[in-house]
């Protein structure tokens, strides 16, 4: 995942002048972010609210309503069953082993790869494919495999009542390349799959070969004890989730979307999320909404000539001037009521037992006092990665002009990438470039033309022109809604694997809704279901996962256990639920 890295935005790598690079799409838990913010309030240095008392609070369960903990009715002696399984060690080796050879085949997605059959890069899918074949016998057997766009992997396991929506689980298989500067950095060699008798250490152990390993265990295990589904199941999973997807997810949505039809999945799983440890209470984020995106390229152009009578502006000038006056006009941020990151807010304040007082108070007559929503904001705007993920972002990460030292740049281009605010639009964004561009161009005399629309009166000459165009654009994702049946079966199911596989925790979890900073593979999904979660039960209080997208990427195996028996919980679950 992209949607897992949590280390940060992988950068472009350099500049390509005139080509722009096309971005590749690193992905944020948002929720990382966000309680990273939440830490920093911990200080008490940090803010004075920390220095304030205690405040009686009303009693505030009914903020964020928390499921019961949902185990299967029907299928209660198979989950008992299984649970048990999954705590033997021999399940946990067999899984290790599963996870280890996985990771052995190494499935890098580099950026700017051509089509699958054009790039021979895309040819290290192939031994991946047939190592699933017979590292999962029963999955083979029994589920129909359709693949498309040759690496792209669609399984059906038909249920046995065809007017249930199917449950859809995705997840991709390549990973991240292992740079040739870090390869000897490694504690065990990034494709080696060690297991030292705690984490299985390599590329994908937690992004994304986790996620494939887990859901065709969960299932072949299943086979295994002979349960036959009432409500089909799919597995859908992509290989360049990591350059945005176009390759896989891009063609398996348009496939199940034309064998499914519209609208026709109960709910969607994808990676994402986790649970952390939040003011004293312990919370899992499940990610029901992502941010949406744009690629903004601005490009000068002016007469060259020589340099030795240069005009007062060159178009390097002129773009660095129009890059100032973006940064000084930087978008605002607010926090608004009907947004997950709201909500997720609301859960902290309703179950967490050491969030201080006055903070806590805020968020709990925020939604209906506009006084006190601006108090919530004076406190966590202040964080400026909590303001990112809030607000649309604008950052100028590509720059390219001028060939020659005495000969003046005929052009100048710049790449503004933007994050869009989950209630904004690809429209109001560009809106604004266009209206922030004109301002300034007009100082510079230079025709404007921004997103196909000329600015500036035809025919009027000017010095020189100013273009700004897409690269890509993306809306930010529909919210899937938190009040509905598959949120509520979600949220039976953590607490339920969190009971089941963590006895002796004393504390409960409480189960929130958050928000992506960066996206996952669903970007293609949205037509399939209204109900999409990027959750997959890894990183559990933070202990399962080393680092992510980086050097000694590692995965606790009792966490790919547990990511097993959620799984496990979540087909039996919705497979005698109404949805
Ligand atoms: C935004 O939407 C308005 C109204 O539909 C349209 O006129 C305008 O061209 C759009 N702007 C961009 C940049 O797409
Ligand atoms: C803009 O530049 C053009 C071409 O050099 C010139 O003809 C025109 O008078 C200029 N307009 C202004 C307002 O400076
Ligand atoms: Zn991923």
């Amino acid at each position: 995942m992209d949607a897992k890295c949590k280390t940060g935005l992988p950068v472009l790598g350099g500049v390509q002048p005139p080509r722009v690079r096309r971005v590749r799409w690193p992905t944020l838990v948002a929720g990382v972010a966000f309680l990273a913010l939440l830490h920093l309030l911990v200080s008490p240095s940090v803010h004075p609210i920390y220095r304030s008392p205690a405040l009686p609070l009303a009693s505030s369960a009914l903020l964020c309503p928390q499921e019961k903990s949902l185990a299967p009715e029907k299928n209660s002696e198979l989950w008992n069953d299984l649970t048990a399984l999954h705590a033997t060690n021999d399940f946990l080796m067999r899984a290790v082993g599963q996870l280890s050879r996985a990771i052995q085949l190494p499935t890098e997605t580099f950026d700017e790869m051509d089509r699958v059959g054009e790039d021979e890069r895309w040819l290290t899918r192939a031994p991946f494919v047939d190592h699933l074949a017979t590292a999962f016998p029963l999955v083979h057997a029994s589920l129909e495999l359709q693949k498309v766009n040759t690496y792209g992997l669609m399984y059906i396991w038909q249920g046995s009542d065809a007017s249930l929506k199917p449950l859809l689980l995705m997840s991709h298989y390549d990973v991240v390349p292992v740079s040739s500067s870090s390869a000897d950095k490694w504690t065990h060699p990034a494709y080696s799959g060690y297991f030292d008798g705690e984490n299985i250490w390599g590329r994908g152990a937690w992004d994304d070969k986790a996620g494939i390993i887990s859901k065709l265990l969960t299932i072949e295990v299943l086979l295994e004890k002979k349960f036959v589904p009432t409500r089909t199941v799919v597995l859908s999973f992509g290989f360049d989730e990591e350059a945005g997807g176009a390759q896989g997810a891009g063609h398996l949505a348009p496939a199940l979307l034309e064998r499914f039809g519209p609208d026709s999945f109960a709910m969607i799983m994808d990676e994402g999320g986790g649970s952390w440890e939040q003011f004293g209470g312990l919370f899992a984020f499940p990610s029901v909404a992502e941010r949406g995106s744009a690629n903004v390229k601005i490009e000068v152009q002016t007469p060259g000539g020589h340099s030795s009578v240069p005009p007062e502006h060159t178009s390097i000038g002129m773009l660095a001037a129009l890059i100032v006056h973006f940064e000084n006009n930087a978008p605002g941020a607010s926090i608004e009521v009907d947004t997950p990151t709201f909500e997720g807010l609301q859960c902290l304040a309703a179950h967490a037992p050491d969030m201080p007082g006055l903070l806590k108070r805020a968020i709990q007559s925020a939604r209906t006092n506009p006084v006190a929503l601006k108090a919530v904001e004076a406190i966590l705007l202040k964080d400026p990665i909590f303001r990112a993920i809030v607000g649309t972002t604008q950052a100028v990460d590509v720059i390219s002009g001028g060939v020659k030292s005495n000969a003046l740049p005929e052009q100048a281009l710049a790449v503004v990438n933007h994050r869009i605010a989950i209630k904004s639009s690809v429209n109001a964004t560009l809106t604004r470039d266009a209206e922030l561009t004109r301002d300034l161009a007009a100082r510079f005399n230079l025709s404007v033309t921004a997103f196909g629309e000329l600015l500036t009166p035809v025919g009027a000459p000017s010095f020189g022109s100013l273009a700004l165009t897409t690269i890509d654009t993306l809306e930010p994702a529909p919210i899937s809604p938190s009040d509905a049946p598959p949120y509520r079966l979600l949220a039976g199911t953590i607490r339920a694997t969190f009971h089941a596989t963590r006895k002796d925790e004393e504390k409960e979890i409480f189960v929130a809704p958050s928000m992506m900073a960066g996206n996952t593979d669903t970007r293609f999904y949205w037509d399939l279901s209204q109900h999409i979660f990027r959750y997959d039960y890894s990183n559990v209080l933070g202990e399962g996962i080393g680092e992510v997208h980086t050097v000694d990427e590692h995965l606790r195996a009792t966490s790919l256990v547990e990511m097993i028996t959620f799984f496990t919980t979540l087909v039996l679950n919705a497979d005698e639920a109404a949805l």
